[in-house]
């Protein structure tokens, strides 16, 4: 997967690591203050190429924050299961108990999504830094949505336009095989609904805007809407839109979750190996 091609439009060290999607960031040190300059050449990079890998970083929390800062506003995180108890912004994913010994856990995101598509105002960007890795395995896989739309056959890019897809956390809970969403969190999460394909505020591509938080079409039947939605989510998941990321220590990778869908693999052993990543997360804009 490493055709590596340089572009030297930018002023740092820029690489294409993947076919479908990606590049890797050299020279670039997250962990110090930048300027306006740096930052829009960043988002112009992130805009193009869908996934920026940033090698060799070495961040504090409070690092993390205040690059994630430079990108637009700080997302809020609410703990799912315990009611109205927030995570600090810059948190832990991490695969351990109170002890700090690996256990195995079960994640949503080992299906395939994009960052909180069930809130009316879903993520941007998602900053995710790898402070500790299984040997290996672990990968993070990123599917490119503007492929997926465009390669969509006419009959159905027709089919498909104007429709508008309800996502919840309700859905995500009976989609990902999890224990049902509680009446509490329904009210805290209610249902919202988005257009099926969007268009990208920057690079003006639309994307299909789908995965595993949808749960039906709006003012369709409703089984024949989970059946469009399965058809789109496994011709837009197909390996030839796939970039699958594998891990190196310290890096720090930042996606568009307006471009791609990702999910994260369980391929290791989770009761044995610690994967600790400390994700943030800027919020978007209404999906249009
Ligand atoms: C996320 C996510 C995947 C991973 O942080 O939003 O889906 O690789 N993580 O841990
Ligand atoms: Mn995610």
């Amino acid at each position: 997967m490493n055709n590596v091609a340089q572009d030297t439009s930018y002023p740092f060290v820029l690489n294409r690591v993947g076919e479908a999607a990606g590049a890797e960031i050299l020279g670039v040190d997250l962990s110090q203050p930048f300027d306006d300059d740096l930052r829009d050449a960043i988002v112009r990079a992130l805009v193009a190429n869908h996934i920026l890998v940033f090698r060799d970083q070495d961040l504090t929390s409070e690092q993390q924050m205040a690059m994630t800062e430079r990108f637009g506003t700080l997302e809020r995180h609410l703990l799912h299961d315990v009611k109205g108890h927030e995570t600090p912004q810059v948190h832990v994913i991490a695969n351990v108990d109170e002890n700090n010994n690996p256990i195995k856990r079960t994640y949503g995101s080992f299906h395939w999504h994009t960052d909180k598509s069930y809130h009316e105002i879903p993520s941007f960007a998602t900053f995710l830094h790898a402070r500790e890795l299984p040997p290996d395995g672990g990968q993070t896989e990123f599917a490119n949505m503007h492929l997926a739309y465009e390669t969509l056959d006419d009959a159905t890019k027709k089919q498909i336009e104007g429709l508008k897809a309800i996502h919840s956390w309700e859905a995500n809970r009976r989609n990902t095989g999890s224990k049902p969403a509680t009446p509490e969190e329904i009210k805290l999460r209610p249902p919202v609904v988005h257009p099926l394909v969007r268009t990208h505020p920057d690079n003006g591509r639309k994307a299909l805007y789908i995965g595993i938080h949808t749960d039906c079409i709006e003012g369709m039947d409703r089984e024949e809407g989970i059946a469009l939605l399965k058809r789109l989510y496994d011709h837009a998941t197909e390996r030839r839109f796939v970039y699958p990321h594998s891990w190196r220590l310290g890096d720090l990778v930042m996606w568009d979750n307006r471009s791609l869908l990702h999910r994260v693999l369980h391929n290791y052993d989770m009761s044995q190996h610690r994967r600790v990543m400390h994700r943030s997360v800027v919020i978007g804009t209404r999906p249009e």
